[in-house]
């Protein structure tokens, strides 16, 4: 029989009523937490927001959130083949489901127009 991982997700907006999603995804030996959102959006729900970019290198630091009570890398967190509760990252403005705004301040566009005086 195939082990399966549960991931819990915490979804919603920001400024919406929040829910929770919860899936079943494959579980391999030393696949990340990222591999299985990656699974969920390609065959499960299309419409979970999460954010990576560098793909399991570990370098863009976009993946982050907090998986079972801890912040961590999503690319570098183990799955593991039970019950794993992931929410966005409580410290930022949330967007939407696991994304949150990560640039800093003066590096998001609406912020850089308005000090560049186009606004
Ligand atoms: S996907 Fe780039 S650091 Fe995790």
């Amino acid at each position: 029989m195939m082990e399966t991982a549960k991931l819990i997700v915490e979804r919603g907006g920001a400024g919406t009523e929040g829910s929770v999603s919860t899936y079943e995804v494959p579980y391999t030996h030393g696949q990340s937490v990222l591999d299985g959102l990656r699974y969920i959006r390609t065959y499960l729900d299309p419409t979970l927001a999460i954010r990576y970019s560098c793909t399991n290198a570990n370098t863009c630091k976009e993946c982050m959130i907090v998986i079972d009570g801890k912040v961590a890398y999503a690319c570098t967190a183990r799955l593991k083949p039970c019950d794993m509760i992931l929410k966005p990252l409580p410290t930022k403005q949330h967007l939407r489901d696991l994304v949150t705004e990560i640039a800093p301040p003066d590096e998001r566009l609406v912020n850089a127009i308005a000090k560049s005086g186009d606004a």
